[in-house]
């Protein structure tokens, strides 16, 4: 491990020559609200936090550190799930709050040009109001940043239909960790020249560059949608339906997942939210489906349902004003907040080819019972993506700490032999970083640690994510 240097005095005196004295800060308060993300209960405060406004005063402030050995932890809005914003070897945290500027919105190319301290929903608001749409949706889209999106690969509900963060990024700004400033690429829709460094930095969680302007491109807004709530009394039924509406040639703009415990403890958290379930149903699926013409989505919502109603499915709740489908989707995007807040928990993002989404709903339950935990689960099972929500509940501190890892391997082993892998749009960050060797071969583990070597060749960024560094 490399053995970074302590910051003192003299370091915080640098920083303040670059960015001001009122953005580096040092007090307790301070580094310990930026020592967590979203991810359990981790704090790992960094030593300094430096607040930049500019790409020059990062790569300054970069090149410095790593000159010194100081490592460098990019922060965005703290809302990642897998502890990849945490500082936990100490020394800076680099806050990208006030780089908060949409800097265009190109309509002739449909694309835009922003800072990564844009909040998300700020983003798809802006560009909406040009008619023009990024579907990219995060549940914390109300306070997650653009550039934290990019570094996990964030996904979120509409993936299903318009792809994940990554599938939207045409060329990035990047600081690298010695300081140097690079565009990965190029503003086109397509681009087959060389190798895609673009593509690389998308979901490296900070390892690699610190990205400090990004290229989206947009596609025009679809105006209507019909919302449908699919009510079952199996959730083996519910996952089961999920690829067969796909085989009835519909791809629905949301398609989620949704244990009974993970809807009853949402409502008991958010009095705002109503709904009435019955006490015989053990999930629900949230269907969305969007376009230009009502009279079409409607159809395809009636094939929908006739496909549900092979799956058993109790009676449908077609959500058609604005006011039903906030209720719906606010139940939906709250989730993750509930379950927080109702036990300790871990939970793994686990993603499968869509057909395999019963298989692997019954084997988590499975290694759940052998080794005597609840799960929640919930999820984007379009995408295959079902989120396990571990809950400590009555385990004990030992089976917590040391039985614990072990049943989340098999968790993971059954994953990939399903086809599937570790994580769908959480990242690897810190807390899955043990569990790689699960998806990949010492061969391939060590392409992706000489990626990282000639990107950062002292260690100094976002260091002990991924893998261990
Ligand atoms: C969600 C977050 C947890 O789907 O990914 O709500
Ligand atoms: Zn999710």
């Amino acid at each position: 491990m490399v053995d970074y240097k302590k910051i003192d005095q003299s370091d915080v005196s640098f920083f303040q020559s670059i960015v001001g004295e009122e953005y580096v800060l040092t007090d307790a308060a301070s580094t310990d609200a930026f020592g967590h993300d979203q991810t359990e209960d981790f704090s790992f405060p960094p030593e300094v936090v430096i607040l930049p406004r500019q790409t020059e005063e990062i790569a300054k402030i970069v090149a410095y550190c790593n000159e010194k050995l100081i490592p460098v932890t990019p922060v965005g809005a703290q809302t990642g799930l897998s502890g990849g914003a945490l500082s936990i070897h100490g020394g800076v945290a680099l806050g990208l709050k006030r780089m908060n500027q949409i800097i265009s919105i190109d309509e002739k190319n449909q694309q835009v040009i922003t800072e990564p301290g844009v909040i998300t929903q700020v983003l798809q608001e802006a560009v909406i109001e040009k008619g023009l749409y990024y579907a990219c949706d995060p549940s914390s889209r109300g306070s997650c940043f653009i550039g934290g999106n990019i570094a996990e690969n964030a996904g979120g509900p509409r993936a299903v239909k318009y792809g994940v963060t990554k599938d939207w990024v045409l060329n990035l700004e990047v600081v690298l960790p010695n300081g140097e400033i690079v565009w990965t690429g190029a503003n086109t829709l397509k681009n087959s020249t060389g190798y895609n460094l673009t593509q690389l930095m998308v979901g490296s969680e900070g390892t690699l560059g610190i990205v400090t302007k990004i290229v989206l491109k947009l596609i025009p807004y679809p105006p209507k949608n019909v919302v449908m709530l699919a009510p079952f009394y199996e959730a083996a039924k519910a996952c089961e339906a999920v690829s067969a509406i796909f085989r009835a040639g519909i791809t629905p703009s949301a398609l989620e997942f949704m244990e009974r415990d993970a809807i009853d403890w949402m409502l008991k958290s958010d009095t705002e939210v109503t709904l009435d379930i019955p006490d015989n149903i053990q999930a629900h699926l949230l269907i969305e489906i969007d376009g230009d013409d009502l009279d079409v989505i409607y159809k395809q919502c009636e094939k929908v349902a006739e496909v549900l109603e092979q799956f058993d499915c109790s009676e449908i709740l077609f959500a058609d004003t604005e006011a039903q489908k906030d209720n719906l989707w606010r139940m939906r995007r709250r989730i993750g907040e509930a379950v927080k807040s109702n036990s300790i928990y871990k939970e793994e993002d686990t993603v499968v080819p869509r057909y395999e989404l019963p298989t692997l709903l019954k084997g988590v339950k499975e290694i759940g019972s052998r080794y005597g935990f609840q799960s929640v689960c919930y999820g984007h099972a379009g995408d295959g993506n079902l989120h396990v929500n571990i809950i400590k509940g009555s385990l004990d501190d030992n089976a917590w700490k040391n039985e614990l890892p072990k049943a989340i391997r098999e968790i993971f082993e059954l994953t990939v032999s399903l086809g599937g892998t570790l994580s769908g749009e959480h990242g690897i960050g810190y807390v899955q970083k043990e569990y790689m060797d699960i998806a990949f071969t010492d061969t391939s583990l060590n392409l992706m640690k000489g990626i990282k070597t000639l990107f950062d060749p002292k260690g100094i960024l976002n260091p002990g994510k991924v893998f261990n560094s």
